[in-house]
């Protein structure tokens, strides 16, 4: 994944631009704006998140007006104005998962990783912040981790210490593997 850290010269990858045109095509004549969502996720998981000069270039290529997309972008809580760091714990704070710990998950999860709602952590490994309900109030509490919303159920701060583990060697085991090649 590619890391906008400042505004300026975003060129977006042919084949990515490719992936545009192909989604598009899914729509009928005229409604292309229907492919801003699927675009926008295509975008974000490119970059880790979504810059204002990204969103003026789908805009663009779209031949929509920016504030369009931007309307889009900040409506829906799963795209990210900000950088995040490479996994993102979303933890569920909605009352069920309160019932059962949510809270003290949180609390854990924002003293393990040093940092608070929203930050990265300093080797950009981390980030973290509460989401409302996951729909798994039955395995509660719950997070998911991005980009791709994988499902942690049933936490304890004992999961989450292993979680956070198994996230940084992964993470070295790609870094390693990419070495190699
Ligand atoms: Fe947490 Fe529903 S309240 S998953």
């Amino acid at each position: 994944m590619l890391k906008v850290t400042e505004i300026e010269n975003i060129d977006f990858r042919v084949e990515l631009l490719e992936e545009f045109s192909e989604i598009i095509k899914r729509y009928p004549e005229g409604k292309h704006k229907a492919a801003l969502l699927p675009i926008l996720h295509l975008v974000q998981a490119e970059y880790g998140w979504l810059s204002t000069e990204s969103m003026e270039r789908v805009a663009n290529f779209l031949d929509l007006q920016p504030i369009e997309v931007f309307e889009v972008a900040t409506f829906y809580t799963m795209f990210f104005l900000k950088p995040q760091g490479q996994f993102v714990l979303e933890v569920c704070r909605t009352g069920p998962c309160c019932l059962v710990g949510a809270e003290k998950i949180i609390k854990y999860i924002e003293t393990k990783l040093g940092v608070k709602e929203g930050e990265v952590t300093s080797d950009g490994r981390f980030s973290w912040r509460g989401v409302e309900c996951l729909a798994a109030c039955g395995m509660a509490p719950v997070l998911q981790i991005g980009p791709d919303y994988t499902f942690y159920e049933n936490l304890t701060e004992e999961k989450v210490d292993q979680l956070i583990q198994d996230l940084k060697q992964n993470n070295e085991a790609i870094k390693s593997d990419s070495q190699i090649v």
